[in-house]
């Protein structure tokens, strides 16, 4: 994702209600307060999906998880037009969820996902066997992946990654825009859907 980077980002976030400081002492638990689910969407970038998710399901909770500073920016902005005591932004790399989250997550979306198509670059997909790995203690109890992208050879390597790493595939479809699966629409959704891509879908789960 192209975006400028925006002088004073650091402090606009770090500012907002809707930010959670990381490196953090608190549990995430504890900053709801409550015992709803938590659902945490990836690569949230600008944040349309997980703040429309927030607004549409107010019994869940959400956190939108972006690595960049600019770009998480433009997802608080958007929250903050609104008053969602069930939606959180974490600035940090996929990586780091092993320090973050520990049984917190019911369910992780991973939405349009970077393609990585380099095979040397395959270790950097979000769905490559060793984020699966770093997933795993972040998930409360059983595990449940759903994951949406344009990208043909990124659908083929997340099916089958999550194939051999034992979860079972829920639901899956490849035109996704033509089907009856609920859906609400992501940024690059948008886009690439616009310009003619269908989009694949996948629900992925392990016990
Ligand atoms: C192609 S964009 C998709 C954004 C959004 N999910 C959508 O569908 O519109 C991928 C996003 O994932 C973020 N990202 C890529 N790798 C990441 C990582 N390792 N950790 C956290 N965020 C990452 C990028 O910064 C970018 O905002």
């Amino acid at each position: 994702m192209r975006i400028r980077n925006v002088k004073n980002a650091s402090e606009i976030i770090n500012n907002s209600k809707y930010f959670i400081k990381y490196p953090k002492e608190e549990r995430i638990d504890k900053i709801f307060n409550n015992e709803k689910p938590i659902h945490l969407e990836i690569g949230c970038g600008k944040g349309k999906f997980i703040t429309e998710m927030a607004v549409k399901y107010p019994n869940i909770n959400f956190i939108g998880y972006e690595r960049s500073e600019s770009i998480i920016l433009r997802a608080i902005q958007k929250a903050e037009e609104r008053d969602l005591p069930n939606l959180r932004f974490i600035c940090a790399d996929a990586s780091d969820i092993k320090d973050i989250f520990y049984k917190d997550i019911d369910l992780i979306y991973l939405n349009f996902s970077d393609p990585w198509p380099k095979k040397r670059h395959a270790k950097r997909r979000l769905t490559h066997e060793n984020f699966l790995k770093v997933y795993d203690d972040a998930f409360k109890g059983r595990k449940e992946i759903i994951m949406k992208t344009d990208n043909d050879d990124l659908f083929c390597f997340s099916v089958e990654s999550f194939s051999k790493y034992g979860y079972i595939i829920e639901e899956m479809c490849i035109d996704l825009h033509k089907s009856d699966i609920e859906n609400i629409k992501t940024e690059y959704e948008e886009k690439f859907s616009e310009k003619g891509f269908t989009i694949k879908y996948v629900k992925v789960i392990k016990d």
